[in-house]
């Protein structure tokens, strides 16, 4: 019996629980395409705007040591009536019968109304994302920290009766009054509401070029959304915060800093409906979706199971019990708790040093011999061989892998 890994959202059926999350890569058909013929269970575009626009100066996105990554892309997108257009959804979706969703990040609630009623009569879409957590756009604060205006746009908006399904995007929150605020709204209009999407980016985060001594990024002063795996557990907090306090009839779709099967597995366990991928998504491209489902299978058939179902939402109290499981499941594959031993890194009987010392002559005779990879930041051991921590990237768009450079929005 093959696992099932299905689920449901906005009452349609995505084959697998794992989709892409609205941002890099999601811009133009070609680059939705690509994400349809993957495993991703739903395909899910850019935020749009009612005109098409560029957004900010580049450069406005950087990738920091693997574990973060910044942008501030101040929404380029081709405009809502391209991610409408009949021509544009064929060429994304083919014959993949997956569900497409739109996302909508207005200027204002005029725009973001009128981009609404458009939305609610187009063949093809299966329901829409309202961003109220777009952290990039200057002189506009983050809707969804303001709890009265994030009243007064779902009051609006739950005026229009909308007969496609509406999610909605969050910002992180941090702080239990903060959760109980947004979820108290949210339960208001949960008629309207079908999913609540934890989390946007970390709004106004600060990556500093030390060589340089100066931001990294342009745009506002180089504050931009920070994403990828420094985000994770604030995200994987806010799907069970959300989960939690929001009525069951709203879903819970969690998105920030998954990479592999187990982060998503991990999000799941904490109630999560269905797992969105967007910084891996720009940084490996579509085929992230196969190995991150191919690992989710994996990780369920070590477990024993055979639905999502199953475990989602089930994340026990943490006990005596379940610390001894996990310890002596740590020492049984040679993990452990120090941060060697989590990072696996090899140590022999004499300890770290001689690993380290083999480690930074490896990569001595490697760079006398000019080799690069990955722009040079690549890690042996732990030691990272005269490559620079910090890779800058010119726009999501511009991802450079492997010294090649790829254009796609
Ligand atoms: C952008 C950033 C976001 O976090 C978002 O949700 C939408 C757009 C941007 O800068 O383009």
């Amino acid at each position: 019996m093959p696992l099932d890994l299905s689920t449901t959202i906005c009452g349609k059926k995505l084959s697998t629980c794992i989709y892409n999350a609205s941002g890099p890569r999601t811009g133009s058909s070609d680059a939705l395409s690509k994400v349809a013929s993957s495993r991703s269970g739903a395909v899910l575009a850019k935020s749009a705007t009612v005109n098409e626009q560029t957004g900010n100066p580049l450069p406005r996105t950087f990738q920091a040591d693997g574990k973060g990554s910044l942008n501030s892309e101040g929404l380029p997108n081709k405009g809502i009536d391209y991610y409408l257009s009949q021509d544009t959804i064929e060429e994304s979706m083919g014959e993949s019968g997956k569900p497409y969703f739109v996302s909508i990040s207005g200027h204002n609630l005029a725009d973001n109304l009128a981009m609404l009623k458009k939305i609610d009569s187009v063949d093809g879409v299966s329901g829409v994302e309202l961003n109220l957590a777009c952290p990039n756009v200057i002189g506009h604060p983050i809707i969804a920290y303001d709890f009265d205006q994030m009243d007064a746009v779902l009051s609006a908006v739950s005026k229009l009766k909308l007969q496609k399904p509406l999610g909605v995007k969050l910002p992180p929150y941090f702080d239990g009054p903060h959760f109980a605020a947004a979820a108290k709204v949210l339960n208001k209009y949960k008629s309207s509401i079908s999913y609540a999407a934890s989390i946007n980016t970390v709004g106004n985060a600060l990556v500093v070029d030390t060589v340089a001594e100066m931001p990294a990024i342009s745009p506002k002063g180089g504050f931009g959304g920070l994403s990828g795996p420094a985000v994770k557990y604030t995200a994987l907090a806010n799907v069970k915060k959300m989960r939690d306090l929001l009525d069951e009839t709203i879903d819970v779709v969690g998105v920030g800093g998954v990479e592999t099967g187990e982060d998503a597995f991990q999000f799941l366990l904490c109630g999560a409906a269905a797992v969105q991928v967007g910084t891996k998504h720009w940084i490996e491209g579509a085929k992230c979706f196969d190995r991150i489902v191919g690992e989710l299978e994996e990780l369920m058939e070590k477990k024993g199971y055979k639905s999502v179902g199953e475990f989602r939402g089930k994340l026990k109290p943490w006990s005596k019990e379940g610390a001894s499981k996990s310890r002596k499941a740590k020492k049984m594959s040679g993990g452990g708790n120090t941060r060697a031993e989590q990072a696996k890194i090899p140590v022999g009987k004499g300890g770290i040093l001689p690993t380290i010392i083999v480690s930074f002559l490896l990569g001595l005779l490697l760079a006398t011999a000019g080799f690069s990879a990955a722009g040079g930041d690549v890690t042996m051991g732990g030691f990272v061989p005269f490559g620079s921590l910090l890779k800058i990237h010119d726009g999501l768009e511009g991802a450079r892998m492997g010294g090649k450079k790829k254009r796609e929005l």
